[in-house]
């Protein structure tokens, strides 16, 4: 099926350029962020997060994979090798940023939490629509602490802990109706002290620590924007011998801009 959707970028926001844009990405993102809010608040904090899968884990590869030819359809001739990694992505919530740091919350042991084990390095995408931005983020990804997640796990709805603490994410489900009368159940014994449900070990916040950006922003024609900041670190050497590395190294983020 053709899909004949073409829609203008039209012009709405400031341009997006190399002189005016902030000299750090987080200030942008937190401009970028708080317009999306103010436009939707709903949706705002809505983020697609990319990890590498490994061979063989799921969601499991086709035994004989098979690329597109030039017509988009696949093709016995095009037979191409099972890779190392595959991408695997989904949908979560942004919970709290500050400067190039985003956290989310998940299962540890659901499919993305045992990739990011493996393989710490994750890409973001928040892509608000009615504004005609988008925005991709690299990063390298650790867990918090247990005590700023149980913090926000406390934070949210009863059930909601209750839901969380009774799911095994990513592993397969044979009877839904079993797990919603297992929340229920478990609801009902901590009726009267909900406070004294603990938050599991396997659940809690992912911090993301970015080190590049790339902001993009629609326009006519498709002669849309791409602003990148890429993160440099350099390590002075005056460095002392009562300094650490931490105390010598410091960051900075280079822009350039990229073709549509
Ligand atoms: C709007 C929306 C918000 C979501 N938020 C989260 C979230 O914050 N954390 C989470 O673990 N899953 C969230 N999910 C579910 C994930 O997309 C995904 O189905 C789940 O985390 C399992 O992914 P995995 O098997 O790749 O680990 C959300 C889904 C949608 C559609």
């Amino acid at each position: 099926m053709k899909i004949n959707i073409r829609e203008e970028y039209i012009h709405t926001q400031p341009p997006l350029n190399i002189a005016e844009s902030p000299a750090l990405p987080s200030e942008l993102f937190k401009e970028w962020y708080s317009t999306a809010y103010d436009h939707d608040p709903k949706t705002a904090n809505i983020m697609t997060i990319a990890t590498l899968s490994k061979k063989n884990s799921p969601p499991p590869l086709p035994s004989s994979m098979h690329s597109a030819n030039h017509d988009g359809l696949t093709s016995n001739d095009s037979k191409i090798a099972a890779p190392e990694f595959s991408p695997a992505i989904r949908i979560v919530l942004l919970r709290e940023y500050n400067e190039d740091c985003y956290i989310f919350y998940t299962h540890y042991t659901s499919a993305k939490g045992e990739q990011l084990t493996s393989h710490p390095t994750i890409a973001l995408n928040f892509y608000w629509h009615s504004l005609h931005r988008q925005i991709r983020i690299y990063g390298i990804t650790k867990r918090v602490s247990y005590e700023k997640s149980e913090k926000y796990f406390k934070s949210r709805p009863f059930l909601s802990q209750v839901a969380t603490t009774l799911s095994n994410q990513s592993t397969p489900l044979t009877d839904y109706e079993a797990f919603q009368k297992s929340i229920t159940t478990l609801a009902a014994d901590y009726k009267g002290r909900e406070h004294e449900l603990k938050c599991p070990t396997t659940w809690g916040g992912i911090s993301i620590s970015a080190y590049y950006y790339e902001f993009w922003q629609g326009r006519p024609s498709r002669v849309h924007e791409r602003l990148v900041y890429e993160k440099t670190t350099s390590t002075n050497p005056n460095r002392t011998a009562t300094q650490n590395k931490s105390e010598v190294t410091s960051a900075t983020w280079q822009k350039k801009l990229l073709y549509p």
